[in-house]
């Protein structure tokens, strides 16, 4: 049974459906990832994940960029009083490194694609131009960011997921049902 809380004490649906989307495409645009250096260069398959790849992170940072203004202009609810001090510090830190390595790792794949003189074919549609100079060193760079940030996301996506079902299963205490959607009359 899930705990009934006070509507105010939840994120609002705005927040709560743009969470859930990015958790999903986080999944997608990972496991894509992991893909890509497995399919033969040149293949249609390694374009299609590569497009397809791109194109979702690029869906990614425009999500967590429209989080941020969002968020700004609807502050999230005070967590219960029952969390230690130290478990809010630590909520509001991983929350912050989340929204942070999503953009930055976002940024880092943009940045060695177009640095390298790629255009982005977005979801095989519309083609981006690079919008910044061709320079080789700053496009490996970029690339060793985005290989090395992949561990990042992993570490903090783990941690917020265990806290997440340690408050589901474990205490119990609604702060897992504050990003869930608000029923109707409840
Ligand atoms: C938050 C968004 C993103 C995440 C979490 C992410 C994650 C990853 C991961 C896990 C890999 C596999 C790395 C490996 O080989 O071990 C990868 C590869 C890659 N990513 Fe991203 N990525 C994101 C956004 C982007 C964007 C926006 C672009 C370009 C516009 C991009 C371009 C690439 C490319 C080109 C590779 C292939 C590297 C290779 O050739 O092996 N990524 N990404
Ligand atoms: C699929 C597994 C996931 C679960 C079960 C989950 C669960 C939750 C829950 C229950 C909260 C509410 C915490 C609170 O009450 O303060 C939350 C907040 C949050 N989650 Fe997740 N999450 C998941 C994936 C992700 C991913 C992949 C990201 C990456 C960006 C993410 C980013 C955030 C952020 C930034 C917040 C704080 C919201 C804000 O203050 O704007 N979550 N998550």
């Amino acid at each position: 049974m899930l705990a009934r809380i006070p509507s105010a004490a939840r994120f609002d649906n705005v927040a709560v459906a743009m969470h859930w989307l990015v958790a999903l495409l986080a999944i997608a645009v990972v496991v894509l990832g992991w893909l890509i250096p497995e399919a033969p260069r040149g293949s249609a398959w390694r374009e299609w994940l590569l497009i397809l790849h791109r194109s979702l992170g690029l869906v990614i940072l425009l999500a967590m960029l429209f989080r941020a203004v969002w968020r700004f202009n609807h502050p999230p609810p005070h967590l219960p009083a029952s969390l230690a001090r130290v478990e809010v510090v630590v909520a509001h830190l991983t929350h912050f490194l989340l929204y942070a390595v999503f953009v930055a790792m976002a940024l880092a794949g943009y940045v060695n694609t177009a640095a390298a003189g790629h255009s982005i074919s977005l979801f095989g549609i519309v083609g981006i131009p690079p919008l910044i100079p061709e320079d080789q060193r700053l496009a490996q760079w970029a690339f060793a960011a985005h290989l090395a940030g992949q561990f990042a996301i992993y570490a903090l996506v783990a941690m917020h997921v265990a806290a997440a079902l340690l408050h589901l299963l474990i205490r119990r205490d609604g702060v897992f049902e504050r990003m869930l959607p608000a029923r109707r009359g409840g």
